[in-house]
């Protein structure tokens, strides 16, 4: 599997760092909802589902996780500990995120609004769905 990484440009200068993120830009998709996870309890496991049509960029702003993606037939486990890198996750990919620092706080950049009907929450479905396409 090829997970799609992303760097952001850092604005620095003596002050310090910048990161700017625009929609059709460096996002390739309107950006229809932002949201972030934080205060995440030690061990918790997270995501556990896929999206049929919603794409995501994660930045893990402060701190480090990280995420398990599955496209149903390669598992890639990824860490984010940068607040200038990301990963971009396409539709169709199953996503559980884990080992999240005390600190962390994950970033998500987001082309749809919150949708249920979006969602695949049930693993054997998420494949009975990719063998369809
Ligand atoms: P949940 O889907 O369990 O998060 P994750 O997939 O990261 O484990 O979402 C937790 C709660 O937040 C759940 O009640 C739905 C709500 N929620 C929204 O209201 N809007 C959103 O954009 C998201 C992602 C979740």
């Amino acid at each position: 599997m090829k997970v799609e990484r992303f760097v952001a440009q850092q604005h620095g200068d003596s002050r310090g760092q910048l990161v700017a993120l625009e929609e059709n830009k460096e996002i390739p998709f309107d950006i229809k909802r932002v949201y972030y996870i934080y205060d995440t309890l030690s061990g918790v496991r997270r995501g556990f589902h896929a999206h049929k049509k919603l794409k995501q960029l994660l930045i893990c702003v402060h701190g480090s996780c990280k995420i398990l993606l599955d496209d149903g037939k390669e598992k890639e486990n990824v860490v984010l500990d940068k607040p200038f890198e990301g990963i971009f996750i396409e539709s169709n990919m199953w996503r559980e995120m884990y080992d999240f620092s005390p600190d962390a706080v994950l970033l998500v950049l987001a082309s749809e609004v919150y949708d249920e009907a979006d969602y695949i929450r049930n693993y054997d479905k998420f494949l009975e769905y990719v063998n369809n396409q």
